[in-house]
């Protein structure tokens, strides 16, 4: 009999052996691992990639710039909702900051999947998934840089979350110009 606490370590054991042996499998056939191995958290990237290793660079690329995109969209409603409830004026400015810093991203993004994924330079993709990098971590910073203001961020997991899906972009984009070039 297999209790609930063995079964579910048993799923946690089985993810991780998928996780080693989708890593070990010869990168040049598995862009998924090339890309998640790369990316600043390759087991997140991995889980949110769901495990399917048949996929193109430019298919990586796309899903992770689609992720990315979901992901800020989500955080913007969370600190609109945060903005809402709270009655800091500090925490006021360092929300309205974060909102900045995300509708940046969600614009480079946007222009990424729009423009340069269709007619190129790829290099332009990589260069969004850096700047997706740097809001989520100066959002995260904005809590730290009022004078004589100490707060502990309420967006500490969302920011890293995009932070690592930046990481990923750029990993996928790097792998996308790569490959283009090779064929080339
Ligand atoms: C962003 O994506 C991660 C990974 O899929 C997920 O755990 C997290 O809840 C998402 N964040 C939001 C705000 O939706
Ligand atoms: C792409 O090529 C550059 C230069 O050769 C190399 O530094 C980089 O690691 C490569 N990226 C990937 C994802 O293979």
């Amino acid at each position: 009999m297999v209790t609930s606490s063995s079964s579910s370590s048993l799923g946690s054991t089985l993810v991780l052996c998928l996780i080693v042996s989708s890593l070990m499998t010869p990168s040049t056939s598995n862009p998924l691992s090339q890309v998640c191995i790369k990316s600043k958290n390759p087991r997140f990237c991995l889980q949110v990639f769901g495990l399917n290793p048949h996929r193109s660079p430019y298919e990586l690329t796309q899903e992770a710039i689609d992720l990315a995109l979901k992901n800020a969209s989500e955080t913007t409603k969370k600190i609109h909702t945060f903005l809402d409830q709270t009655k800091n004026d500090n925490k006021k400015v360092i929300y309205y900051l974060c909102l900045n810093y995300y509708q940046s991203a969600n614009d480079v993004l946007r222009e990424a999947e729009e423009y340069y994924l269709k007619e190129g330079p790829y290099s332009n993709i990589n260069a969004a998934g850096k700047l997706v990098q740097e809001a989520s971590f100066h959002c995260e910073n904005e809590f730290q840089k009022i004078v004589g203001y100490v707060d502990v961020s309420t967006l500490t997991k969302d920011n890293e979350n995009l932070g690592i899906f930046g990481s990923i972009i750029v990993a996928a984009a790097d792998l996308l110009s790569n490959s283009t070039s090779a064929k080339k």
